[in-house]
């Protein structure tokens, strides 16, 4: 059940959605009791209330997750059965009263591992925090062995397709998807993952983007993706207002090229922010490149920066280049914003108008120290 929202194109006011995306919901029926599995963005609440027209009873709505775009529709749900009631974790209760106003006498909390029976079907909950928010659980479906992970495994994808049939688009849309929201939180998912190990797992039904019939195509990407070392990779956002930074950038692309170092630019200004994150997943360095505006970064640099902090990706080294025109500290600013990071940083390029000799041969040094510290990565 649910809904594809073909058209949008921003989450968050902030994450681009080139492909769309999907709000999921599973309808599952036993012998004797019937539950909903996530309500949808609120503004596709319609969609789903227009097919449970033909769902005569929901005994449980469960809120794996809070957020707006799996629970908008919970209080339309409930209105419509009166009876029913919301499952969360006891954290998510709290959470369901403040963020969707929903009383909380019609709440009950579940524990980690506990189980309801709907007659021949089990639903047992796994409480997962921070697969998106603390409050998060997944649903395992034992006689089915389906797992329902809400956000975790999902895609920003809108399709036709029920299954993740196009195996290839799917995996660059989880990548994605997993860079955008769920990086910052690698390390509860790795311990997560360990958890599944123990089920066994026919199938994976997201809240996002199409249902993994073969799952262990994306249990083997998260794995990778959390836990893998970083790659010999270099990942580089910049701007440039006057053409003295873009000379430093060209010539240390080069410089990196030329020593077997992979590197990729993003011009902060016109780059799609999903596209800089997916390549945070794997880079093992960031080299921030930015003039001087006033006395600091540029603005664009300074979200980039900002970005990188927040998404907390497996970056090991980091370095700031970029240009002035009369001083400044770009570079201890842009420094200072991913303090978050345990990064080795080497000394700042900088250059006063545009770039001379000593400059270009100070970012030779500079990929030389790259170069060295990636010798051991693929
Ligand atoms: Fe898809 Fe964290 O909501």
């Amino acid at each position: 059940m649910g809904a594809v929202d073909w058209d949008r194109r921003l989450f968050d006011e902030l994450i681009p959605l080139p492909d769309g995306t999907s709000y999921n919901a599973y309808l599952v029926r036993g012998s004797e009791r019937t539950a909903l599995i996530d309500a949808v963005d609120p503004a596709k609440g319609a969609a789903l209330c227009e097919q449970l027209d033909a769902v005569d009873r929901v005994d449980l709505l469960v809120v794996q997750h809070v957020e707006q775009d799996h629970s908008g529709a919970a209080a339309a749900v409930l209105e419509r059965y009166p009876k029913a009631r919301v499952l969360s974790t006891p954290k998510g209760k709290g959470m369901i009263v403040d963020h969707l106003g929903i009383p909380e006498e019609r709440i009950t909390a579940v524990d980690d591992g506990e189980t309801v029976s709907l007659g021949d079907r089990t639903l047992e909950f796994l409480h997962a925090p921070w697969v998106h928010w603390p409050e998060t659980m997944l649903t395992y479906l034992r006689e089915e062995r389906i797992l329902f992970p809400c956000d975790l495994f999902g895609s920003h994808l809108a399709t036709a397709d029920l299954y993740a049939v196009d195996r290839a688009r799917v995996h660059e849309a989880a990548k994605r998807y997993y860079a955008e929201i769920m990086m910052p939180f690698a390390k509860s998912i790795r311990d997560h993952l360990r958890r599944l190990a123990d089920y066994e797992i026919e199938m994976i039904c997201p809240s996002h983007g199409p249902i993994h019939d073969e799952p262990g195509d994306i249990l083997e990407a998260y794995r990778h993706w959390t836990s893998d070392p970083p790659r010999n990779l270099v990942v580089l956002p910049y701007a440039s207002m006057h053409g003295s930074t873009q000379r430093m950038v060209d010539h240390l692309v080069e410089s990196l090229t030329e020593r077997g170092v992979g590197v990729e630019p993003f011009h902060m200004a016109v780059t799609d922010l999903g596209a800089y994150a997916i390549r945070l997943v794997d880079a093992a360095t960031v080299v921030f490149a930015t003039p001087t505006v006033l006395v600091g970064p540029h603005p664009s640099v300074v979200f980039a920066a900002y970005l990188t902090a927040a998404l907390r990706p497996k970056l090991r080294h980091a370095a700031v280049i970029g240009s002035y025109g009369w001083g400044g500290k770009a570079a201890e600013q842009t420094q200072a914003l991913c303090a978050g990071l345990k990064l080795e940083w080497f000394d700042p390029v900088f250059t006063r108008g545009l770039p001379k000799q000593e400059t270009y041969s100070a970012l030779d040094q500079l990929a030389d120290w790259i170069a060295k510290r990636h010798k051991d990565l693929t």
